[in-house]
């Protein structure tokens, strides 16, 4: 069992090198991958840091190389970089790469090990998904994973904080800006584990979400996971059609942190002030407004916490105390 799990790092790795090497060293590599990771605004040193690469857009151009190297077609096939399929007729089989034609994305553990790729299609004209990842495997779990820790490690510690971003891009641009306490869920909803992974570092987190309705909506999803962990959670939202790529390609790093000091927003407070004024006069909404906040606060587990919370939102959404704290009652009782 470790054993296999260590060859597929090692075939994992070995992948790493050669889509870095068909994307620096090919002319479809320089041609295609290289320019379009300059048109998205990324320098050379940027593009090395987090390993990207290019995968030929050929059917087996990397399945082939990695066998010649001696690497066993099950490990290919068990990280998912190759995709083997029965003929039908004979017996026989056909292999293929599952990356073919996209630029990749390394995905690295904790301590620096690839554990699978995203790989982005480069026309968008296509049919096929924007982004292909690798597929649940031994050595990748998509809701233990997040990406960028392994790059944002040491910083997160050190400013004792780390911002929360959607995608792949939003993590490297944030990078070249000089930004680098932060990391991806890639588009996937938040697990504990990931949260987990982040408090090991540190007991604060800054969700970014798209200046759109949709990512306000996702980010007040699992940020009430956040708080069980007894972690403090703020929110900032970006501008009207602003992912945090785009914002840190189009904003100095100065403007950028000036702007995430003053938007960036207790959750709590964001959600109280949110909800209520959607709800604005209607009773119905109201109520349902206010067990949403207190379910919020009852994720808590400090007692103090939450009392201070409860007052805040009694003033936020003008609210008795006493009908927060009785709701909190009920709700605690009903959940636990
Ligand atoms: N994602 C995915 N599969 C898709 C679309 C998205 O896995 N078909 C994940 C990727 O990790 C992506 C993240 O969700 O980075 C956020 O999605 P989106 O905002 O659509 O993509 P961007 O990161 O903004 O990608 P880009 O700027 O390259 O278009
Ligand atoms: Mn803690
Ligand atoms: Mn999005
Ligand atoms: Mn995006
Ligand atoms: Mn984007």
């Amino acid at each position: 069992q470790a054993d296999e799990r260590e060859s597929m790092y090692l075939v994992s790795e070995f992948a790493r090198d050669y889509f870095e090497d068909v994307l620096w060293n090919t002319e479809p590599g320089k041609a295609i991958g290289l320019t379009y990771f300059k048109e998205r605004g990324f320098t050379d040193e940027t593009i090395r840091k987090f390993g990207l690469g290019y995968s030929p857009d050929e059917w087996e151009a990397f399945t082939k190389e990695a066998l010649s190297k001696g690497y066993q077609l099950e490990f290919l096939e068990k990280t998912g970089l190759t995709i083997v399929k029965e003929d039908g007729r004979g017996g026989g089989s056909r292999q293929f790469d599952r990356f073919k034609g996209r630029v990749m994305f390394p995905i690295q553990s904790m301590s620096g090990r690839v554990l699978g790729f995203g790989g982005r299609i480069l026309k968008s004209d296509k049919k096929a998904a924007k982004y292909l990842n690798s597929p649940e495997t031994e050595i990748y779990h998509k809701s233990k994973v997040l990406y960028g820790i392994y790059h944002a490690r040491q910083a997160i510690a050190r400013e004792d904080n780390c911002f929360l971003v959607e995608g792949y891009t939003d993590v490297i641009q944030f990078h070249q800006r000089g930004i680098e306490n932060v990391v991806a869920s890639s588009g996937t909803a938040l697990t504990p584990e990931q949260i987990r992974l982040i408090h090991r570092l540190t007991n604060n987190i800054t969700v970014l979400f798209d200046g759109d309705a949709a990512g306000l909506r996702a980010s007040l999803r699992g940020v009430d996971l956040i708080l069980e962990q007894g972690m403090n959670v703020k929110v900032c939202a970006l501008p009207d059609g602003e992912d945090p790529d785009s914002f840190a390609r189009e904003n100095t790093l100065e403007d950028i942190v000036l702007f995430l000091q003053e938007k960036a927003t207790d959750f709590i407070r964001f959600k109280a002030s949110v909800l209520m004024e959607e709800a604005k006069d209607d009773p119905i909404r109201k109520a349902e407004t206010i067990r949403d906040i207190v379910n919020s606060i009852g994720k808590i587990p400090d007692r103090i916490q939450r009392e201070v919370y409860v007052q805040e939102c009694s003033r936020i959404m003008d609210i008795s105390e006493e009908v927060l704290f009785n709701t909190l009652a009920q709700i605690g009782r009903k959940e636990v």
